[in-house]
């Protein structure tokens, strides 16, 4: 429900932002748009597909069925390019590697990011994904920089302690495995960061205020007292006055740092002068905190459940992660970056993971110019939307796509085919963080525990992105440990979650 509640919300902003985007358009009209004049345009035929009712266009049609279903059958029926109009915003879907790769790489100077202004409010106006262009870029190489091997390198024994604490939370517990791993996102988003030099006072106020703007981030846009999504922003609030602390301190302190922060504090422009401002850096912050946490624990939490439901696989994922902890002098050495580069079959499971589940199914353009595609015409002011999901769950380019085969991997998927983690300009700079972090969590999991799922997992929920139900709750316990089981008698999922 969250996630229909979540994209409401979203499609209803955009709404707004379109109608008033075309009420401007009708009145500008005649003036030509992107390169092509009258004639040619006319030329043009929009893609096929249908738009539903005036102004609800097929949004009914989109909420009483799960969305997925929703778009598999319209690329059955209209191909691989269609329109449809969900909630006052006309819509191009494209649902093929070329047609991604057109949008995302090779025309995405036609294609801006598009936000509704509430979110945008919310994680921080400065954040790189809401930015194109010349701000974009200088940030997006700062971003880049902190995240990168060399500071990855420096990372795995703080992901590593990460890893260990939250499993050592969950030994012996049922607990919602969604939970679990958000923790361990939030501490791994904490020491990318911060480089764990952040005292435990100012974690906990950035993780409390953090959650409450979480919690408001998928409300309806209101200012009234007591509301979501006022809670929020006020929130929002508490945590910039936390970070400008930080960074007041660490000026006062003198000491520079190869931290994701210090890489923001200390960029500098052509002419010397801070490149960011500390609202800027804030934003960014903000705005990295809330990319690296819910996806990395979604996909995290699908990992485990794919291994679970699959034993034999599961065993030769243990004998592999075996071989490296005996090379880890029976894991009384930390795993260095060399043993998360020994890991190659963990790493197709990841990989097939991040297919299997695609937990960002799809991502939003919208168009600046009018442009064609394939004889199409794609509408100044559309919305453009690249469906992941869809080119991940093609039999085209992937065998039996809903068999969960981490084989396939062994050969490199076709070009543009597999975009777990987006494709281009904004492309996720997080991605190798993401997966040291799994490959650190599944080393620790299945060497040192065994665990069940409790309840049935065959349902999702959407939190936004989809998790199976309850977050999938999982008894975990030590390996070679006599198991000690808590408070589960009842069976009842909903009162063993913790
Ligand atoms: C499994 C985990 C993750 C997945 C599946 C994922 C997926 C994505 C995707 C698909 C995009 C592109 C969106 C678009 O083009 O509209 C993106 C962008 C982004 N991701 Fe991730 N991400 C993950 C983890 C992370 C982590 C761990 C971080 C940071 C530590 C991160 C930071 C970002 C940022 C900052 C952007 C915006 C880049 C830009 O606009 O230039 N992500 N992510």
């Amino acid at each position: 429900m969250a996630f229909f509640f979540a994209l409401v919300c979203i499609l209803i902003s955009l709404a707004i932002a379109s109608y008033v985007h075309y009420s401007r358009r009708r009145k500008g009209k005649g003036q030509g748009h992107g390169g092509y004049g009258g004639h040619e345009k006319a030329s043009l035929k929009l893609p096929p597909g249908s738009m539903g009712w005036p102004y609800l266009g097929e949004t009914l049609q989109l909420y009483s069925q799960d969305p997925n279903v929703f778009f598999a059958s319209k690329q059955k029926r209209y191909g691989e390019i269609f329109k449809t109009h969900l909630l006052g915003c006309p819509c191009v879907m494209l649902a093929s590697p070329e047609a991604a790769r057109f949008v995302l790489v090779t025309q995405a100077h036609l294609f801006k990011p598009t936000y509704p202004r509430s979110k945008e409010r919310m994680i921080g106006p400065s954040a790189l994904f809401f930015h194109q262009g010349d701000y974009h870029l200088r940030l997006r190489k700062l971003v880049q920089g902190a995240l990168g091997p060399d500071a990855l390198r420096a990372l795995v024994p703080e992901v590593e302690a990460a890893v260990r604490s939250t499993l050592a939370a969950w030994d012996g517990r049922v607990m919602s495995t969604f939970q679990a791993m958000k923790r361990l996102s939030f501490e791994v988003g904490i020491v990318t960061i911060f480089g764990g030099r952040l005292d435990e006072r100012r974690k906990a106020e950035l993780r409390k205020n953090y959650s409450i703007v979480e919690k408001g981030y998928n409300s309806f846009p209101n200012s009234l007292p007591g509301t979501l999504y006022y809670k929020a922003m006020q929130a929002r609030r508490r945590l910039h006055g936390v970070l400008s602390d930080i960074m007041r301190e660490r000026r006062e302190r003198g000491e520079p740092s190869s931290d994701l922060l210090g890489c923001l504090m200390q960029s500098r422009g052509d002419d010397g002068a801070p490149l960011l401002t500390d609202e800027q850096i804030s934003d960014n912050i903000i705005g990295v905190l809330f990319a690296a946490q819910d996806t990395t624990a979604s996909v995290l939490t699908w990992m485990v459940k794919y291994l679970h439901d699959h034993p034999k696989l599961l065993e030769a994922v243990r004998a592999e992660q075996e071989a490296v902890r005996e090379a880890t002098d029976g894991g009384r050495r930390p795993l260095t970056w060399a043993h998360t580069r020994s890991m190659a079959l963990t790493h197709r499971v990841i990989l097939e993971s991040l297919r299997m589940a695609s937990i960002i199914s799809f991502t939003f353009r919208e168009a600046v110019a009018d442009v064609e595609y394939k004889g199409f015409l794609i509408p100044k002011g559309w919305k453009v939307m690249p469906l992941f999901r869809n080119i991940h769950h093609s039999p085209d380019y992937f065998q039996d796509p809903h068999k969960f085969d981490p084989s396939r991997f062994q050969v490199a998927p076709r070009p543009n085919t597999f975009l777990p983690f987006g494709n281009g300009l904004h492309a996720c700079p997080g991605n190798e963080l993401a997966k040291l972090e799994m490959l650190v969590l599944i080393h620790h999991l299945v060497t040192g525990y065994r665990w069940e799922i409790v309840g049935s997992s065959d349902e999702i929920e959407y939190s936004p992105f989809p998790v199976p139900k309850h977050g999938l709750p999982v008894r975990l316990w030590r390996e070679n440990r006599t198991v000690e089981r808590k408070g589960c008698e009842s069976g009842n999922v909903e009162d063993i979650i913790v």
